[in-house]
């Protein structure tokens, strides 16, 4: 969408301008929770994610349902202070998208104005439909979230691909059309047979984002710390691993813990000596 050396955010409207006029290059997004990552992706995301998959990739939980919306907070604010380029999402916690409305709406609000991020994501198709209409007649941009619904997911086994017969094929699309009524500026797309999402891709005039979707979608999302192998509890046919950083963490604390142990560090140079020159950097 923009160069990497692109100084502006990108903007809901550029975001949803991304569909008109003609084929575009997909867009780019990932998912952030740090600080030190978000700063890595800004340059190269057209979204980042405040996801809240950050209860089990950061936190080691065993699903995102006890994810907090203070947690949220912070990981956005850590986010956004890191990040100048990418259009930064924060995801609403399963406490906020399954209670009323009204309180999910008070959440939204609290959550962007600690963060200044430019958007909330809400999982739920036709079920928070009234919730999506709520924060849109209250100026708050939201991006949906369908398909395979983590929030909704109680038991390991379900994490699995969904639209695996015809009802939940037309529950699929019916979701996809419902959200984008409620007024939705895209829509994400996650762990779903490719035809339906190629589908509901041709279907919307909103932009689709795919995780484990279809390569038809208007943009692709993963989980960061998936693609990059720093989360390897679980890892879905859909990631492919970019990088395996835990290796080289495991390799580069292997070697710290054999010098420290053989006391060949710290060496002299990482020493203060009252005698010497001050170090430039220190
Ligand atoms: O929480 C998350 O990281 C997400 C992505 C999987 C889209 O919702």
């Amino acid at each position: 969408m923009t160069t990497p050396s692109s100084p502006q955010r990108i903007t809901i409207a550029q975001l949803q301008q991304h569909k008109k006029g003609g084929k575009k290059p997909p867009l780019v997004c990932l998912t952030a929770a740090t600080y030190p990552i978000a700063h890595i992706i800004d340059p190269h995301c057209d979204v980042i994610l405040v996801g809240d998959s950050l209860g089990m990739t950061l936190y080691g939980m065993d699903s995102t349902h006890h994810v907090t919306i203070d947690m949220m907070s912070a990981h956005g604010q850590a986010v956004m202070r890191a990040s100048t380029h990418a259009c930064v999402i924060i995801d609403m916690p399963a406490s906020s998208c399954q209670s009323t409305p009204q309180h999910c709406l008070n959440d939204a609000q609290r959550l962007l104005h600690e963060t200044h991020a430019c958007a909330v994501k809400i999982e739920g198709g036709a079920e928070a439909t009234e919730t999506i209409a709520l924060l849109c007649a209250h100026h708050i941009p939201v991006m949906g979230h369908i398909g395979l619904m983590p929030q909704y997911v109680s038991h390991p086994q379900d994490y699995r691909v969904q639209g695996r017969n015809a009802s939940e094929e037309k529950k699929i699309i019916d979701d996809a059309i419902a959200v984008e009524k409620a007024g939705a500026f895209a829509v994400v797309i996650e762990s779903c047979f490719e035809h339906i999402a190629h589908h509901v891709t041709e279907r919307l005039t909103i932009p689709t984002i795919g995780i484990g979707a279809s390569y038809h979608c208007d943009g692709q999302i993963l989980v960061t710390e998936d693609m990059i192998g720093l989360y390897r509890a679980f890892s879905p046919q859909f990631v492919r691993h970019y990088a395996q950083i835990s290796d080289s963490i495991d390799q580069a604390v292997r070697q710290y813990a054999h010098d420290v142990r053989h006391r060949q560090f710290p060496e002299k140079k990482h020493c203060y000596d009252r005698n010497a020159p001050p170090h430039p950097k220190t």
